[in-house]
């Protein structure tokens, strides 16, 4: 039998195999019951696909852009925390298998590279994604050192004012093994606080004690005080939301709920895409994460409206059971899905997708 990897989930299970069960477990697990985990997945599962047939598909085209950059594919890499616990070369593989794939990455604020390092990885297209720390002077330092650096977007996530309610990290007292720190903040924060036990995650209590549980949009009026990159909020699930957003200023949205991670019993993403695609009215580009695992996942995306999306989970796995061939194999495999599922639906390009080629629960049968 081969053991050829096929598909991103098989990342998942060979990765689960690989790592100690608490770094698996901070990677893999949601909030609470961890429902809008399973419906992230299962709501992609329940929308269907129309295919149109006898479309010349012998010229596929799958670039887009966006913010103006060119991509290969409207697939990105999500920001996601402490990916040196998955492999020692972390956010530095990540950021040469996204860059070779032509594709962006968005650093995370809980990574455990500099970003002066990633940059150093050499030419990519890389947005950094921020927390805002109680240390505001620190935290306008960081974006200037990332403006420094060639980042070319801040991704300010808004849905993180305390940590969800992940249970497994809690469980397993997680903490940061002590050579890994959050590097970008190391000398506005206490990180020691990450790699000391307490009564639940290391990583609650450290969002607890250092990131500023009082910020609202007027805090995109101060970034944009304070850079000239573009903006772009995360973690927005509400068309109410959305058109505060827009009103705020930001450059563009990523409908996301953190990968199921923070509030349990939110929608799955894809479920509430088309109301903020709705709200948003075509004023800002929208993406989504959350779950896909698919190129028909992607597809379906951005029939409903997005452009573009992010994967988290299986970038990280694909780092750990591999390093950055594990994260090439990752994109590549979703890249060369989406294409199939382009050219079996009718479609020569990104742009020839249209609502009319899924249907969802809400369309009439
Ligand atoms: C995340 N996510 C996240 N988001 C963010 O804004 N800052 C962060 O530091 C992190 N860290 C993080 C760590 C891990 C291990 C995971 C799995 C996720 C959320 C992430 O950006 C994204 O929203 C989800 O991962 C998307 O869902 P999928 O693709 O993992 O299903």
């Amino acid at each position: 039998m081969s053991n050829e990897i096929v598909n991103v989930r098989e990342y998942e299970a060979l990765a689960k195999q690989k790592l100690p069960k608490m770094f698996y477990d901070y990677y893999a697990t949601g909030a609470d019951d961890q429902w809008t985990l399973r419906e992230n997945i299962e709501a992609f599962a329940r929308i269907r696909i129309r295919p149109r047939i006898m479309v010349d598909v012998s010229n596929v085209d799958m670039s887009t852009e966006v913010l103006g950059f060119k991509l290969s594919m409207p697939i990105m890499v999500a920001p996601t925390g402490h990916q040196k616990l998955a492999h020692n070369e972390g956010e530095l593989a990540t950021a040469r298998a996204t860059s070779a794939a032509d594709t962006i990455m968005v650093l995370s604020s809980s990574a455990n590279s500099t970003l002066e390092d990633v940059a150093k990885t050499g030419p990519g297209i890389r947005f950094f994604q921020l927390y805002i720390f109680k240390n505001r002077e620190g935290v306008a330092e960081v974006v200037k050192r990332a403006e420094r650096a060639g980042f070319k977007a801040i991704v300010l996530t808004g849905d993180s004012p305390c940590l969800g309610h992940r249970e497994n990290d809690i469980k397993n007292r997680f903490t940061l093994p002590a050579h890994l720190t959050i590097s970008n903040f190391e000398k506005i924060s206490d990180s020691s606080i990450l790699q000391s036990k307490s009564d639940k995650s290391s990583l609650a209590a450290f969002a607890d004690s250092q990131i500023d549980s009082s910020i609202t949009w007027k805090e995109v009026a101060w970034l944009r005080g304070i850079t000239s990159l573009p903006i772009l909020i995360k973690g927005v699930l509400t068309g109410e939301d959305a058109a505060l957003a827009v009103h705020s200023g930001v450059d563009g949205i990523i409908v996301s709920n953190h990968g199921a991670r923070q509030l349990d019993y939110v929608p799955a993403t894809i479920s509430v895409l088309e109301e903020i695609v709705q709200a948003v009215g075509g004023r800002v580009p929208v993406f989504l994460d959350g779950g896909v695992r698919r190129g028909t996942d992607v597809f379906k995306a951005l029939a409903l409206g997005a452009a573009g999306v992010f994967v988290g989970r299986p970038v990280v796995y694909g780092l750990a059971v591999d390093g950055e061939a594990g994260v090439r194999k990752v994109l590549k495999m979703l890249h060369d899905e989406f294409e199939v599922a382009l050219k079996l639906s009718g479609c020569c390009q990104v742009q020839d997708i249209k609502r009319s080629h899924v249907w969802t629960e809400n369309d009439p049968l």
